[in-house]
This record gives structure tokens, sequence and C-alpha cells, in this order.
């Protein structure tokens, strides 16, 4: 049981770690044969670089692609003073008002900029772009900056407009994140971004896998599991091992959440960290409580079942919630949320028709029972197995 899971926990890992997240760059192919002698796939945006040097010149041809919509814009941009987005001498290119794709120029020296086609601090010899198969290209060959070829560069891509000029894009996530530092000669690349981007994204997976994904598959197992008279007692075991591996894995996931909350001094998600604490606590008494849980004779025990119970469904919900607080804290690709919904749907699906089936069971067993118990005065004290085991549980 746990063995699939431990492998989608680690191609989850290795999907969203940072070296496997950026498609190669090197197939892509230019309008007009253009080609060019280095790439780099960005890190952020989907986006690539390519390049050529002309050292006798001083001067760099360059393609800068990011998937787009013809309702969208993207911008790249060198900045020869600073690293991020306000000094950056940036082109834009779109769709103009005659539905052609345009490309201008404008340097950015604030951070709501009116983009107008005005002149960078360097010189711009072409500009040029297209769009195709959802990707937009901007095409330009510019003077180098000193001649330096070690740069930084920043990169967007967003939908908002104003007049018809690009204007704004989102704060968060991968738009903020989405510049670097570069070396034209070697093609080696530093994300200037987020440090603790990866963390974060650790941070993510642990918690997911474990809070979202197994232990809601676990408390799947000991509800719909137990009916089966065969599965008696491997559903317990099934559980047991299904939750304690959750909660080694969700401990680790929290105590990355812990020292990203340490780190980020002055930013505190409270609902999110409040959560977060409060799952950890519950999920510990849910640990003690399976060691103190009391012989199913005991007559504790049915009050063991009910906090047992209502624990462990509180940690589910809230579990849940706290992963889409995070969800709108670290704003992963959109796919991410959506591959989650999904399979908290399908494991909602699973758990709908599993009680269905639970219930024509126990209440067909309680039925002959029923008759049984006539037939037989109640020989057995009216002591079943199904219906009664099932509501204990
Ligand atoms: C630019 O720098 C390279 C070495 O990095 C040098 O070979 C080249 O001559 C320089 N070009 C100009 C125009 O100064
Ligand atoms: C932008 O300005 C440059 C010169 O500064 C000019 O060559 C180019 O045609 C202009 N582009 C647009 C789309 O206005």
């Amino acid at each position: 049981m746990s063995a699939p899971f431990f492998l989608l926990f680690f191609s989850l890992l290795s999907a969203l770690h940072p070296s496997s997240q950026q498609q190669s760059c090197t197939a892509d192919t230019f309008s007009q044969n253009r080609v060019f002698t280095l790439c780099n796939s960005l890190p952020e945006l989907s986006a690539s670089l390519h390049w050529t040097y002309h050292p006798v010149s001083s001067t760099v041809d360059v393609a800068f692609r990011a998937p787009q919509s013809a309702d969208g814009w993207v911008a790249w941009a060198l900045n020869p003073t600073g690293s991020g987005m306000i000094g950056a001498q940036a082109i834009f290119a779109f769709l103009d008002s005659t539905g052609a794709m345009t490309a201008i120029s404008y340097p950015l020296t604030n951070t709501s900029p009116t983009v107008r086609n005005t002149s960078l601090s360097y010189k711009v010899y072409s500009m040029a772009s297209d769009l195709s198969n959802g990707l937009m290209t901007i095409y330009a060959t510019i003077d180098l900056p000193n001649n330096n070829t070690k740069v930084n560069h920043v990169w967007q891509a967003s939908n908002l407009f104003t007049n018809g000029f690009p204007n704004g894009h989102r704060t968060s996530g991968p738009n903020v994140l989405s510049k670097a530092a570069l070396d034209l000669l070697s093609g080696q690349f530093t994300a200037t971004g987020d440090s603790t981007l990866h963390l974060k994204n650790r941070h993510g997976i642990l918690n997911v896998v474990s809070w979202g994904i197994l232990m809601p598959i676990g408390v799947i197992i000991s509800r719909y599991l137990r009916v089966f008279k065969s599965a008696d007692p491997a559903w317990f075991y099934l559980h047991a091992a299904c939750q304690s591996s959750a909660y080694i894995i969700g401990v680790a996931g929290w105590g990355v959440g812990l020292k990203l909350g340490s780190d980020s001094k002055g930013i505190t998600y409270h609902p999110h960290r409040n959560i977060g604490i409060a799952l950890f606590c519950l999920a510990t008494l849910q640990v003690f409580a399976l060691l103190l849980r009391p012989n199913k004779n005991n007559k504790y025990r049915v009050y063991w079942n009910v906090y047992h119970h209502a624990t462990g469904y509180s940690v589910i919900i809230l579990s849940v919630v706290n992963i889409f607080k995070g969800f709108d804290i670290l704003q992963p690709d959109s796919k991410w949320k959506h591959a989650y919904i999904a399979i908290i749907s399908i494991l909602g699906g699973i758990a709908a028709i599993l009680e269905v089936i639970t219930w024509v069971i126990v209440v067909r067993r309680k039925k002959s029972e029923n008759s049984a118990d006539k037939f037989q005065h109640s020989a057995n004290g009216g002591n079943g197995y199904g219906g009664r085991q099932y509501q204990e549980a």
C-alpha cells in the first residue's frame, strides 16, 4: 500500500526540484532561421533565453521566449545597474491595436511604469517579436553595457494592459522570482529570485503528501476496509502504518514550515501558522491515543472511539484547509493546485462510493442476523459481528 505512495512522493519531489523543472532549451527553433550559440532554460515562467555574443563589436543577439497567448505580453530586460525590476532596460512584446505583434523598449525606473516605446540606456540595433504555438518570442540585438558578459537579467509574462500597453503583473510567486545573474560566456546562471523558494516547495510537497493525501487515505482504510471480515485485522495495521508514515513525513514538513517562519522576519501568515501548530498537536495526540487505546471490550472504549474519530476528522478538515491557505501563500504554478484538487476529489469520490457499499453490506448483515435470531431464539445473545462492529469502530 505504501510503496506507490512513496513513489508518488518522490516523483512529486523530483518534479519540483529546480533542475528537473526546466525543459531543455536546446531544441527550440526560431522564425527566419535565426540561430543562437547558447541558451538557458530560465527558472521561472517556463521561459528561455537564447543568445549569441559578438566580442568584437561587444553586441549580443538575444531571443527571449515564454508561453503566452494573444491577449498577453512578455518582457525581457538586462539590468545594468541592479538585479531587480528597477533599473531594468526592458523590451516588451505584445499584440498592438491592429492585432500585429509589436516590440517596444522601455527603461523601468519605478514599480508602476507607464510603458511607451522609449529608448534604453544601451543601444538597441533591432527589435522584433512573434507569437507561434502559444510561445511569444522577443528578438533583439543590443550593445552589451560596458562589454561586461556577467549580466543581471529579469523577465516577465502577464496579461494586464492599460490603453493597449503592458501594465502590471502578479506580485507574488514566479512573477517576482523571475530574475537571475547570467554569464554570457559560459551560460552559467544563478537564480537571484528567492533563496527560500526551494525550501518552500519542499515544505509544500511534504505537507501535501502527508497531511493532504496519506492521512485521508488512512481514514478511508480504517472506515471502509474493516467492514470486510477478511480484512480484519489487516485494516488496522494498514491504517496505523499509513497514519504513522503520514505523521513522520508531516512532522518533517511542519519542521520546514517552522524554519521558513523563523527565516521570514516581519512576514507571518498567522492563520496558516496557527492551523499548522494545531494540526501538529492534534496529530501528536492521535499517536498517543494509539498507545493508550483501551481493549475492545473495555467500557471506556466507546469514549475513546468518539475521541479518536473526532480528532481524526478535525485533522483531515484542518489539513485540507491549511493546504489551500498554503497554495495561496506560495502561489505555485496552478497545475499543482489543480492536481491536488483532483486527488482530493478522487479520494472523496472513492469514500462516497465505499460509504454506500458499506451501508448496503451492514444493512444486509443485520437483516440476515435478525432472521437467524428468530430461528435461534437469540442463542448468541444477538452479539453479531456486522452492524455492532461497524458502529463501534
Ligand atoms: C569585449 O571583451 C572581450 C573579452 O571579454 C574582448 O575580447 C573584446 O575585444 C571586447 N570588445 C570590445 C568592443 O571592447
Ligand atoms: C520604437 O522606437 C524605435 C526608435 O526609438 C523605432 O525604431 C521603432 O520603430 C519604434 N517601435 C514602435 C512599435 O513604435
